[in-house]
């Protein structure tokens, strides 16, 4: 991947990432944004259509930028701002509007989603719709295209919408000539492949996730928690088969992933140890990371700072490509 490619992503203000969210999406941005341009922003306006709590929006908005910072995104190379910040956003939302086809966003998974439930459950099929929750797909593309982007890291589940992104900016270069470039979406790893506490996919909606950033208390709860077969110490264990490998495995280097394979397989370690020794590797590669995520949330003007000088980064290309959508579709 050529180093002068920029890196795109935005992260939806949702509360703590749990280590299914960071491995599906924000390791990779954070990964690229060490060699490469990056814009990253907390999509705070895309939380719109399901909070409507300000100081919701506001806590989850500063955790989410913490979050980031403290597990490394590189600030030199990265503007890191808050999506609402850059009045170019809705301009640019507003232009794209009149080249989408709304069968477009018929088709968008999370909409196709409330239609079934509410089919499902007898009711109007738009019950519960909102038009943020309909366009979503529209400030997503504005998100991607305002800023030249041309690779977008996205969880499996946001694929869909960086085609959409895609297909939108192609409507556009068609009608008005080459204007915008066709991003490419990176997809992390299959969230749907990391088994939870209870040994289903992790995922908010079951109670199962261990939360990146917690206290020590916390995680140690939640790890021991993990659910386990009944075999006894001294019988030897599949590794394969186990929730507590599996995450491991994410933590440790394959020196220590060998050795803990070898002391399920050799037999002798109850499930209690393993998830000693499981809580006590998540609890030393993330005590860093905890500690200034901690120290960010108990001085939120050092992330109002970053977030500041991001949007001038940010606004200085956003006004560019705005200019350009202007010209063209207006003549202005
Ligand atoms: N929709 C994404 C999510 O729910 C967040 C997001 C908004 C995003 N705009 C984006 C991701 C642009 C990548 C690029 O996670």
């Amino acid at each position: 991947m050529s180093d002068d490619k920029i890196v795109l992503t935005g992260i939806k203000p949702t509360g703590m990432p749990h280590i299914g969210n960071y491995l599906g999406a924000f390791k990779n941005s954070i990964d690229l944004s060490q060699n490469h341009k990056t814009f990253m922003f907390i999509a705070d306006l895309h939380a719109l259509n399901a909070v409507h709590d300000a100081k919701v929006v506001k806590q989850h908005s500063y955790e989410a930028a913490a979050f980031m910072i403290a597990m490394g995104v590189n600030l030199e190379n990265t503007a890191l701002f808050r999506q609402s910040d850059i009045n170019e956003i809705y301009q640019l939302t507003e232009f794209l509007m009149n080249v989408t086809p709304k069968g477009l966003m018929n088709r968008a998974h999370s909409y196709k989603a409330m239609v079934e439930k509410n089919t499902a459950a007898n009711i109007d099929i738009d019950s519960g719709v909102n038009m943020g929750l309909y366009t979503y797909p529209i400030l997503m593309a504005a998100d991607i295209l305002l800023y030249n982007s041309d690779i977008v890291p996205v969880g499996k589940d946001q694929k869909q919408h960086v085609e959409f992104a895609r297909d939108i900016a192609g409507y556009f270069n068609n009608i008005y000539g080459d204007t915008f470039k066709l991003p490419e979406p990176v997809i992390g790893e299959d969230c749907g492949l990391i088994p939870g506490l209870d040994g289903r996919k992790m995922s908010k909606s079951y109670d199962n996730t261990i939360p990146l950033l917690c206290p020590t208390s916390e995680l140690k709860k939640k790890v021991m928690r993990i659910i386990t077969d009944s075999k006894t110490p001294e019988e030897s264990k599949n590794p394969d088969e186990s929730t507590i490998f599996h995450i491991y495995k994410l933590f440790a280097n394959a020196t220590e992933t060998a050795a803990l394979r070898k002391r399920f397989l050799d037999g002798g370690m109850g499930y209690g140890e393993a998830k000693t020794i499981l809580f006590e590797k998540i609890d030393s590669v993330l005590s860093e990371p905890r500690a200034k995520y901690e120290h960010l949330m108990a001085n939120t003007k050092e992330i109002d700072d970053i977030l500041f000088e991001g949007a001038e980064r940010a606004r200085k290309v956003a006004s560019k490509t705005l200019a350009k959508v202007k010209k063209k579709m207006l003549g202005l």
